[in-house]
């Protein structure tokens, strides 16, 4: 449906779930894909999974929380490929709880997570 051939594309927790969908849809589409996430053990095993479309594929062990991983996980794309057109800020998570009994540490972990990864990396590839 679409030809992303010669694009380059970064998707955040792209060690499973809908990151890794979306990861080998890049790929299927002819891109080149740096796979990203914080667990080493997905990132091995999500790596064929998305090379098997025939393009190049790395894997980059990163907390999306911490901005000094963030602006290292985009030099290394960039690096690795000479160039860096699509990202997806996919790398998310959930602590379910009311209100009232959600402890102070899971708010600010999903609000780290989730909401300033995505401050933190739409900033670092605007290079
Ligand atoms: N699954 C759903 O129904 C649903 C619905 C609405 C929104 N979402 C959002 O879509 C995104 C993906 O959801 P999913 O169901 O595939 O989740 P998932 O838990 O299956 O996958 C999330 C991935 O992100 C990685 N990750 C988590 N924290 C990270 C961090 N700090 N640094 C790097 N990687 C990290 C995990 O290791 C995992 O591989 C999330 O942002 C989620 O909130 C999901």
């Amino acid at each position: 449906m679409f030809d992303f051939t010669g694009k380059v594309a970064l998707v955040t927790g792209s060690g499973g779930g809908i990151g890794l969908a979306t990861a080998k849809a890049f790929a299927e589409c002819g891109a080149d894909v740096a796979l990203l996430d914080f667990n080493p053990a997905l990132l091995e095993t999500a790596k064929p999974e998305v090379e098997q479309y025939g393009h190049k594929v790395i894997t980059i062990q990163c907390d999306v929380s911490k901005a000094d991983q963030v602006d290292a996980a985009v030099k290394q794309t960039v690096e690795a490929f000479g160039r860096l057109d699509i990202l997806v800020n996919n790398a998310g998570i959930t602590r379910d709880n009311l209100l009232l009994r959600m402890e102070e540490s899971e708010w600010d972990a999903v609000i780290a997570t989730n909401l300033k990864s995505v401050y933190l990396f739409s900033k670092a590839v605007n290079i």
